[in-house]
């Protein structure tokens, strides 16, 4: 939810925070701008649309200087217009901010700054920050930022820049992420490590409150009373590539590909090949070195919350499914965004897991900070390192599926739902509520899950031909079912249909179908449907039937050698025969890949679908 970057060196400012920006476009890509400090004068340049605009404009007319700040915009106040993008100014244009998350009592401040003189040009809440930094100002422009700390209310990173101090940036962070890179006798800053990877992998990550100054040699960082903080620089490992699309047309199709890899290391991390004889004797071959202190807690847990957001919260649906039977607890999964806003019955026993990708979603922090104050034992499962989420959880599963830079969420989905998965054998073990054996035949059957997951991606070019077919690719509405732990595998599939091709979709429980969605059923409505084998195949079988009465077109994913399915519906896609329980894992692939192809039938923006970023760090 917009990106930041900075830098203060000798290099010339402008390609570098070109280069920043474009790898923290996942963020939001409404509007772009860049200011550069030189000769006493902040030279700003803006642009609507995408960063290839801005990166246009400062080509044919580049901004010199040496310091300079830039960002990329997720409108929040105001719309998508050149005036309302970043960087803004003070009234006199001597001071420029960027900024990311949400000034909550700018309104307040605006009437007050007005009333003083200032000239507000943007309808932004971020454009307060340079007003008050100009009120504060006499020279020190940190001393000014202190002042304005003091007075802002809501989640900020941010970056000020003062034309008469070209050789700093001031900087402070709270709720929203902020990470400081070191180099030599050059320093930048940015939203994430992405955006620094090209230049230094010596990073310190901020911590809320933390606030302070970088010129080209010095990194000054004061928590929020002021007090010198000695940050040791973290070194990154993720390789720079990591972040490129690797000749696939678009990040989301990288990442589709990338998932039997991304299976197989959160395997071998978690669940290593030797452990399947261990599993028949002393029971420990799933291990997971983050849980820490929470290890011992397992055991005296007695029910599990699951908080997340999206995608996240689907693949915490799935768990649901395999904890309970499995560990016998109790779950409940809750959409974070709601959950921070009720009035949980949490207490010390309570196991809360809060899934996400990023780590940074606004509300699944909210909701571990929630958990935190009824002292209840939160573990996270997350993607990113060091991320907000990751830092404030008791204990950690990573999820090891590098950088996810597509705004649909594909590899991480399905790295969630393993590490879920591991979970719950590993609290079955715990608690030996799974025998032994039927444990191991588990961990074996997972285990090939990766192999299938590549024969069902050899099958891509079937699912871009069912894509192109007008009664998918022309449809308004669509209607996703499934049954039992498929029916989250719906409610995604549903989602990743329309967060990129715009196509409206719903996901249901196919059982619930008979209670209101059959009305929607005509010939025009596609519905697809996961009618895989297992202990509610039949019963789903029974809802195609009654969708195919009333002339609704179904495509199903059914298992290969099914020879029933075909008869009752127009399109079939069979996945390889699996165990119910890690069904989800296999049809995730060909729902994200028909979504996918439906998108680019439709000419859509795959990686940067509109209105959406991959962060969403603000309520
Ligand atoms: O980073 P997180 O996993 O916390 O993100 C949660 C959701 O914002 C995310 O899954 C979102 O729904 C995706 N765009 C779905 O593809």
């Amino acid at each position: 939810m917009c990106g930041i970057v900075g830098y203060v060196g000798p290099r010339e400012a402008q390609p570098i925070l070109l280069e920043g920006l474009r790898r923290l476009e996942y963020r939001g890509y409404d509007s772009a701008g860049a200011a550069i400090a030189q000769d006493g004068v902040l030279h700003v340049r803006k642009t609507v649309g995408k960063l290839a605009r801005l990166a246009e404009s400062l080509q044919a007319d580049p901004l010199r200087g040496h310091t300079g700040i830039g960002h990329t915009r997720w409108a929040t106040h105001g719309s998508p217009t050149e005036t309302n993008a970043h960087p803004h100014q003070d009234t006199n244009g001597h001071i420029s901010v960027v900024h990311n998350g949400i000034i909550e009592n700018y309104v307040f401040l605006r009437a007050e700054l007005q009333a003083e003189g200032a000239v507000f040009r943007s309808e932004t809440d971020t454009e307060v920050l340079p007003h008050l930094l100009r009120r504060y100002y006499t020279g020190d422009l940190l001393a000014a930022v202190r002042q304005a700390l003091e007075q802002i209310e809501g989640s900020y990173a941010f970056a000020a820049l003062a034309a008469e101090h070209p050789e700093q940036i001031v900087f402070a962070r709270k709720g929203s992420p902020l990470v400081l890179g070191l180099g030599q006798q050059e320093n930048f800053l940015a939203s994430d490590t992405n955006a620094l990877l090209p230049f230094t992998r010596r990073v310190i990550y901020l911590e809320d409150g933390h606030h302070g100054l970088l010129t080209a040699d010095t990194c000054q960082i004061y928590d929020a009373g002021g007090t010198p903080v000695a940050a040791a620089p973290s070194e990154v490992q993720q390789s720079a590539a990591a972040a490129e699309k690797d000749g696939h047309a678009h990040f989301m199709l990288k990442e589709i590909h990338q998932q039997p890899e991304v299976l197989r290391h959160l395997l071998l991390s978690y669940a290593p090949e030797h452990g399947l004889a261990q599993t028949h004797t002393a029971g420990t071959s799933i291990q997971f070195p983050g849980l820490g202190v929470l290890e011992q807690r397992l055991t005296e847990i007695h029910r599990i919350v699951i908080v997340a957001c999206g995608t996240a919260w689907h693949a915490g649906l799935v768990a649901k499914y395999l904890l309970e039977p499995w560990a016998r607890l109790p779950v409940s999964v809750e959409l974070a965004s709601e959950f921070r806003y009720a009035e949980p019955c949490l207490d010390a026993r309570t196991l809360v897991i809060a899934v996400s990708q990023s780590g940074e979603t606004a509300d699944t922090l909210e909701a571990v900070r929630i958990a935190r104050k009824f002292l209840a034992p939160v573990l996270g499962v997350v993607n990113v390192p060091a991320s907000s989420i990751a830092r404030a959880a008791d204990g950690l599963i990573y999820l090891h599926a590098g950088p996810e830079i597509g705004v649909a969420s594909t590899k991480a989905y399905t790295a969630q739902v393993t590490a879920l998965t591991l979970l719950a054998l590993h609290l079955a073990q715990r608690r030996g509520t799974l025998p032994q054996e039927l444990m191991a035949e588990r961990l074996e059957a997972l285990r090939q899950v990766p192999g299938q997951m590549q024969e069902i991606l050899q099958w891509s070019p079937k699912l871009d031909a069912l894509a192109g077919l007008p009664a998918y690719k022309n449809a308004s509405h669509a209607m996703f079912l499934g049954r039992g732990c498929n029916y989250p595998s719906a409610l995604e599939g549903a989602l990743k249909l329309k967060e990129i091709s715009y196509i409206h979709a719903e996901g249901y429980a196919a059982g619930e179908m008979k209670h209101g969605p059959i009305a929607l059923v005509t010939e025009e409505l596609p519905v697809f449907c996961i009618a895989v084998q297992g202990s509610v195949y039949a019963k789903t079988l029974s809802n195609i039937q009654e969708i195919r009465a009333r002339n609704g077109r179904v495509l199903a994913l059914a298992t290969e050698g099914d020879t029933q399915i075909a008869a009752s519906c127009h399109d079939v896609f069979y996945l390889p025969p699996c165990p119910e329980p890690f069904s989800p894992l296999l049809a995730a692939l060909p729902l994200q890949l028909l979504a996918y192809y439906i998108a680019l039938e439709l000419g859509r923006d795959v990686d940067q679908p509109r209105n959406l970023a991959k962060s969403v760090t603000v309520e």
